[in-house]
């Protein structure tokens, strides 16, 4: 009895409405853990550990030197965001595990049980066997209790996040991307994924069989996977479980993992809408290097900063206004001065032009991924768009997956992934120096979401998927139906999207012939709500707009900044309806959405005020609208609603429906 109880020691940890528990067994030294939903398995006995270059496994021999637990329930404010009070509650445990033997080493796992899932994160303390030291495997592994069905997009891939995700069984998968969600065949819906990624590697998980999926943390040039020193703490390891697809979007897990905001004041940092010099890039009616086509012109970014503020857009984006866009800088951004502008562009002018008009350039640093060359002159491009009174910059890293370039102490070339731990350094530089300069990021290509935005609220959004411009040239000749209502519950799981949405103009003549985007208006209009980001875009042309003046009234209206999010229904890849109440008012958003086919839903609205009369402004898709060969039917129609109506929402195929509802 008593060798059972040493190979043995078993310590498990509730969420606090019972719903969760994972267990922790030390194993014959070795440490794994297993996590159930209502006494239900989720992952079977799963690995912990790590392996350090020059050091042996520290994944066994361990003894458990101190088991702690506790619990902790606050509701904290985000300062902008889809939901403004947040319940953090969980309980935690701590088990300190040190080596057995000589020169023992100590490793901690700390656990937290919510009731919307679990994590865990692994901490080095301060020990004299584990100073500087190398990751060269981190053995975490999750064993799934079925060959679940799962939708994920491959990592190692050159073009990096920007990949339509895939349902497939388990099986199926080689190494993907997180978020990587998944359904069993009870209907449980999980997501996996990690909170706070700073100085560590980006983990994608590998399938090794059995449904067994591993952490595989995309390496450095010379091979390792992470440096570190003690005392340090991994990321979180995440695992978001719900009884519905939509319970996945409003569960805050990730962000509850994060830091509290390391900005104190933060009343510069604000939700908005943009428009900008951008989307003529993409049709090809204008480019972004210097010629008779250039887009960044001093009258051109004029007639945009016009036609933001009589709509009411706080921020205008030129890109293509600074030196080096002529010639081949996809592949070298070493050619980019981020301070200098093109002599058809009075950056100063403008920036003045702006400020007289009541709103404020967008900034824009395409990188290329040249890491060195841009964080040469980051600091000096950063002070000069402060200068500027801009109060957003968005960042890109166009490049090749695995072409990040540096050369180490031996003068040898080194070639980085865009995700490992090189990279996430870097983004982390640039959030620290933008806030410094009261400046907020958008960023392009960059690093995948991980709640950073609650420790650096300027952290606003980002794109690291598929965005609209692939509706522009894509080789499927525009993103297939499916796209969004797949990212709703997967990309969009990690945080804010820059989709751009905004473009009615779906057919894209005359600039682009074969591309369109695959849906209807109404759909279009939907994203603002459907496709959270504090920053949206009103992507399309100015001239466009002037096309569809009823769509446009909605994207003039709808908000930025919210209180709530109510998920109505959902379905992953096919369909979602979203409710969202505006920020500080007595007003609400929904925008629901259907990939190829059409449906019809009840919407209740319960979340109004009893008692209280509302009007709802119903952008829907008319009786003919097909995403095909009717897109632009839309129809505009006003009615009376309270807390008793039930909307029936009809949404054609590859359809959708915007609606505003307002106080009486
Ligand atoms: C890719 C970005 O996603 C896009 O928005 C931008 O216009 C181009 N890079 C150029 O920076």
């Amino acid at each position: 009895m008593n060798l059972i109880i040493l190979l043995f020691q078993v310590h498990s940890l509730l969420s606090p409405g019972g719903v969760n528990a994972i267990t922790f067994t030390l194993k014959d030294g070795a440490p794994t853990y297993a996590v159930d939903r209502m006494k239900r398995p989720v992952l079977l006995e799963s690995a912990l550990g790590f392996e350090l270059s020059g050091q042996g496994p520290l994944d066994r021999g361990f003894r458990i030197a101190d088991v702690s637990r506790s619990s902790f329930d606050e509701n904290w404010e985000q300062v902008w965001g889809e939901q403004r009070l947040i319940r953090n509650q969980y309980n935690e445990m701590r088990v300190t595990l040190r080596e057995t033997g000589d020169n023992a080493r100590t490793l901690i796992v700390v656990f937290r049980a919510y009731d919307d899932g679990v994590a865990f994160r692994y901490e080095f303390p301060h020990q004299p066997m584990i100073r500087d030291f190398t990751i060269t495997n981190e053995k975490t592994t999750f064993a799934l209790a079925g060959n679940h069905t799962t939708w994920s997009i491959d990592a190692y891939q050159w073009n990096r996040f920007e990949y339509f995700f895939e349902e497939r069984p388990l099986s199926a998968l080689d190494t993907v991307h997180t978020p990587v969600t998944m359904r069993t065949a009870e209907d449980l819906y999980l997501s996996f994924h990690e909170a706070a990624l700073v100085d560590y590697s980006t983990m994608t998980l590998e399938n090794i069989g059995g449904n067994v999926l591993k952490a595989n943390l995309m390496p450095w040039a010379d091979g390792t996977l992470v440096k570190g020193s003690a005392p340090f703490k991994t990321p979180w390891r995440t695992l978001q479980i719900s009884d519905t697809p939509g319970g996945l979007i409003t569960s805050y897990l990730i962000l509850n993992l994060n830091e509290p905001s390391k900005i104190e004041d933060t009343s510069w940092i604000r939700p908005a809408k943009y428009v900008g010099i951008w989307w003529e890039m993409h049709l090809d009616k204008a480019t972004w290097g210097s010629g008779g086509k250039h887009g960044a012109t001093t009258e051109n970014a004029k007639r945009y900063i016009d036609f933001a503020a009589s709509n009411g857009f706080p921020h205008v984006l030129v890109e293509g206004w600074n030196l080096g866009w002529d010639g081949d800088w996809y592949r070298d951004g070493a050619v980019f001065d981020f301070t200098q502008a093109y002599p058809d562009f009075d950056l100063h002018g403008v920036a003045a032009y702006a400020k007289e008009k009541g709103v404020m350039l967008m900034g824009h640093h395409e990188t290329s991924a040249t890491i060195l060359h841009y964080e040469a002159q980051m600091d000096s491009a950063f002070a000069l768009y402060e200068r500027l009174g801009v109060r957003a910059v968005k960042t890109g890293y166009v490049g090749h997956g695995r072409e990040i370039k540096w050369f180490n102490a031996a003068g040898e070339e080194q070639r980085e992934w865009h995700h490992g731990q090189f990279m996430v350094r870097h983004h982390q530089k640039v959030v620290e120096l933008a806030a410094r300069h009261g400046i907020s990021l958008n960023v392009h290509e960059g690093l995948k979401d991980t709640g950073l935005r609650r420790t650096w609220p300027n952290l606003m959004t980002r794109e690291v998927a598929i965005g609209q411009e692939y509706n522009a040239w894509g080789s499927e000749k525009g993103n297939p139906p499916n796209h969004l209502l797949n990212v709703v519950f997967t990309r969009s799981l990690a945080g804010p999207f820059d989709y751009t949405p905004g473009v009615l103009h779906l057919t894209l003549e005359p600039y682009r012939e074969g591309n369109r985007v695959k849906h209807t208006l109404a759909k279009e209009l939907s994203l603002y709500i459907t496709i959270y980001s504090p920053l949206q875009m009103a992507a399309d042309l100015p001239e466009n707009y002037s096309k569809y003046p009823q769509a446009f009234r909605f994207i003039r209206d709808v908000a930025t900044d919210w209180d709530t999010t109510l998920v109505v229904n959902g379905s992953i890849g096919e369909y979602v309806t979203i409710a969202r109440k505006t920020r500080g008012q007595d007003e609400w958003f929904i925008g629901s959405m259907t990939a190829e086919t059409g449906r019809v839903f009840d919407v209740p609205l319960h979340f109004l005020t009893p008692g209280l009369t509302y009007t709802a402004q119903i952008y829907r898709d008319g009786d003919a609208a097909d995403w095909v060969t009717n897109p632009y039917d839309l129809v505009v129609e006003e009615r009376l609603v309270d807390a008793t109506t039930i909307l029936k929402m009809k949404l054609a195929p590859g359809g959708g429906q915007a609606v505003r509802i307002v106080r009486n």
